[in-house]
């Protein structure tokens, strides 16, 4: 048993302590960084094998995704490694142990992975005083933290209750897929450090490589996300649902109190507001279509017209002195439109309700 914790103890200390000095690094990044390293050519010592870069993406956040400009933007880091068989040591030369040590991105090649889809003018991912790790078998491991925005056309015939998916592609200028191969190994981001957006629900990732039409590699990340509908429900559809409903209770107004006309046009009014609102939030593009629920607010809002039109005309007529004889097309009008059966009920009616009278 204190054999055990002595082992322990000793792989414990072992583990947190380094047997190399700071002299041993010293010399190391003097050896190994010399002035003949050209840090403009890229690694590979054969090269008619195409240098292999490998890509993830460590996603944090959504920050924002604006429809109405198409802009979307995330906030994550570009996990970038590859070779470089230039930067090589052996750690028995320097302490025994001095496996990893840190170099600035300035001082090395670094592939310069540039945005196509960029929202703003181009930028440079990194920042040149930014640091790499460095292995000794030559493998660099750079993260570059980023906001990282791209141009996200939305699809919002379902609104509110869409699915989107924006892209984000990156590519570098100037070498072809013979000299440098992009490679993403997971296939899907990073979602450890990923924290929750209040409005997106992200539900799929991508990370793949294509070829595009100039020829150049790209590595394309995706971002499916479902929109959380719960308040637009709330404070859109269930308020338009409820004005359309009440559009209909102005028939059963009495026709005295004069009121109608008023009610009609006070809930148009509101069907109107509620179409302004969903405008403003919605990009003013027809392609590739328009959202059903602006459909639905235009119809919701003939409806109200005609409904307007027709308790005017109602009135109109109610209020009418009841000697005028009904013009003769109004009654072939009707005697189509109803069949002719219903002009002679109603007088059926009027009559059995003066017979019923007369006994009492
Ligand atoms: C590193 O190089 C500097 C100058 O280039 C030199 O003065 C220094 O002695 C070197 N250090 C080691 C440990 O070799
Ligand atoms: C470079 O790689 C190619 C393809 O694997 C191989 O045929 C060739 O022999 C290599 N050249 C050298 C110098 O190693
Ligand atoms: C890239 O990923 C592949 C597959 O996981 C792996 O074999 C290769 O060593 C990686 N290369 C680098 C430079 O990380």
């Amino acid at each position: 048993m204190r054999h055990l914790l002595k082992v322990i103890l000793f792989v414990a200390l072992f583990a947190l302590c380094h047997s190399y000095s700071f002299n041993d690094e010293e010399s190391l990044h003097n050896v190994t960084f010399p002035a003949t390293y050209d840090r403009n050519l890229r690694p590979g010592e054969n090269r008619s094998i195409p240098l292999q870069v490998n890509v993830t993406f460590y996603f944090k956040s959504i920050k924002d995704f604006d429809e109405s400009v198409s802009k979307f933007s995330i906030t994550g880091a570009l996990g970038i490694s590859w070779f470089d068989h230039r930067l090589t040591w052996d750690p028995a030369m320097y302490g025994g142990d001095l496996w990893e040590t840190v170099i600035p991105q300035r001082k090395v090649w670094i592939p310069f992975l540039v945005n196509m889809l960029m929202y703003d003018a181009i930028s440079e991912i990194g920042h040149i005083d930014m640091n790499l790790r460095l292995a000794s078998n030559g493998l660099i491991s750079w993260v570059v933290p980023n906001l990282f925005e791209s141009t996200c056309d939305p699809d919002l015939s379902y609104y509110p209750f869409d699915t989107q998916t924006c892209i984000l592609r990156f590519y570098i200028p100037g070498f072809l897929q013979t000299e440098i191969n992009l490679m993403a190994p997971r296939g899907t981001m990073d979602m450890a450090e990923y924290s929750k957006n209040s409005l997106w629900d992200v539900t799929e990732t991508k990370i793949y490589t294509t070829t595009n039409n100039l020829k150049f590699q790209e590595a394309v990340m995706s971002v499916t996300m479902k929109r959380r509908p719960v308040y637009y429900i709330s404070s859109l559809l269930l308020p338009v649902a409820f004005l359309s409903f009440l559009q209909l209770m102005a028939f059963l107004m009495p026709p005295e109190c004069g009121e109608r006309v008023g009610f009609g046009t006070t809930v148009l009014l509101a069907v109107a507001v509620y179409l302004t609102l969903i405008q403003d939030k919605l990009p003013e593009g027809s392609e590739p279509s328009v959202a059903y629920l602006s459909y639905k607010l235009l119809g919701d809002f003939m409806v109200g017209v005609v409904m307007t039109v027709g308790i005017i005309v109602a009135l109109r007529f109610y209020n009418r002195e009841d000697t005028i004889e009904i013009p003769n097309y109004l009654k072939t009008f009707h005697k189509i439109v109803l069949g002719p059966r219903m002009c002679g009920c109603k007088k059926k009616h009027k009559v059995e309700d003066n017979d019923t009278k007369i006994p009492q």
